[in-house]
């Protein structure tokens, strides 16, 4: 049986109840600032396997771990490098995650048997408050069933995980609704393997140069090997198919396409698409954080064809453009 409560804020005596059965083994479900969290005890490997039993994620694709403290992480490493040290003094609290090289208190469990492990300090409020309560450290995937749109609502969490995990905070939407940023700081210059909230423009203000890993633009049709291991799979996927399409071409491929099949368009432009189901989002922002909770609408609605307009890939455009290169299937540019 799942537990259900609703925060607006933190609330220090359900949060110590629920940080209790955290360590105690048991699974949270909990928000961040980018999307929510499935959250166990970091340092119990049978914790951390419920986690991957209720998302049904493959045991190879490796987990965040998540701090409350930043003195909590020399534990947990085998050395911070002093470019991590700028990145941390100027991005966490917040949404940005970094490798670092695991030492032996991380169970191999949770970095899916690989030498590095990826850490980072969420900044939201109730986020902060669980794990500070519990006083360990938390290993937390998004809080979906693998390869669906991740939860930035607490009613995607229910859709996928209700009567799997022990607990759901419900806290509303997320801020942000795309997921952070990870960053391998243990190579030089760093990679990129995830784009997210925190935008390469903002990292390299702080460190100079960054590699862009070759995955984080390509089509999940085309195969490369994955540096961060889940970025393989298919990913934040709707059941309806999903077409990426360059703004110019949007309008008359919508008029084209509605004859055949129910379809939706997400578009920045503020134009009549007749026949369709329009998701108008008014700044790149709107739409990171729209995103994952549209495509969901849109499967609810039995959409068949989801015409997403192409964005540039600036700032958090280039984690939206990531977002759906691994979502679609076609890219018409
Ligand atoms: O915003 C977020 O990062 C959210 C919230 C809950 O914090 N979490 C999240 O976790 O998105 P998840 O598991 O859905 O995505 C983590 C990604 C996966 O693609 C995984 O392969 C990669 O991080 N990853 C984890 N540890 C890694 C490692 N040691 N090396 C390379 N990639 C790693
Ligand atoms: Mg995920």
């Amino acid at each position: 049986m799942t537990k259900i409560v609703r925060l607006k804020k933190p609330n220090k005596v359900v949060l110590k109840e629920i940080a209790g059965d955290l360590k105690k083994g048991k699974t949270v479900v909990f928000p961040t600032e980018t999307v929510y969290g499935l959250g166990a005890n970091a340092f119990d490997a049978k914790a951390v396997k419920k986690i991957f039993k209720a998302k049904e994620r493959p045991m190879d694709n490796p987990l965040i771990v998540h701090l409350a403290f930043k003195k909590d992480l020399k534990k947990l490493v085998l050395e911070i490098s002093p470019m991590a040290q700028k990145l941390i003094s100027r991005f966490w609290p917040g949404s940005l995650t970094l490798l670092f090289f695991k030492s032996k208190k991380v169970p191999r469990i949770v970095t899916a048997g690989l030498s590095t492990v990826a850490i980072r300090m969420p900044s939201h409020p109730i986020a902060r408050a669980l794990i500070q309560e519990a006083k360990i450290p938390i290993a937390a995937p998004s809080a979906n069933i693998a390869g669906k749109p991740s939860s930035t609502r607490a009613s995607h969490a229910f859709e996928d995980l209700l009567g799997k995990v022990d607990w759901i905070i419900d806290s509303g939407s997320v801020q942000t609704g795309l997921e952070s940023t990870i960053l391998d700081s243990t190579q030089f210059p760093p990679v990129l393997l995830r784009p997210g909230a925190v935008s390469k423009e903002q990292i390299e203000k702080v460190i100079g140069k960054i590699i862009v890993h070759a995955t984080i633009s390509k089509s999940r049709s085309k195969k490369i090997v994955a540096l961060a291991p889940g970025m393989k799979y298919r990913h934040y996927a709707p059941n309806a198919i999903v077409w990426l399409v360059a703004s110019k071409k949007l309008l008359e491929l919508a008029r084209h396409e509605h004859k055949k099949r129910k379809i939706a368009v997400f578009t920045l432009q503020k134009k009549s698409f007749s026949g369709c189901k329009v998701f108008y989002f008014a700044s790149l922002k709107k739409m990171a954080k729209e995103l994952f909770h549209s495509f969901r609408v849109c499967d609810q609605k039995g959409i068949q064809l989801i015409l997403v307009e192409s964005v540039s890939e600036k700032g958090i455009g280039l984690a939206i453009k990531n977002r759906l290169k691994k979502a679609a299937t076609r890219e018409i540019k």
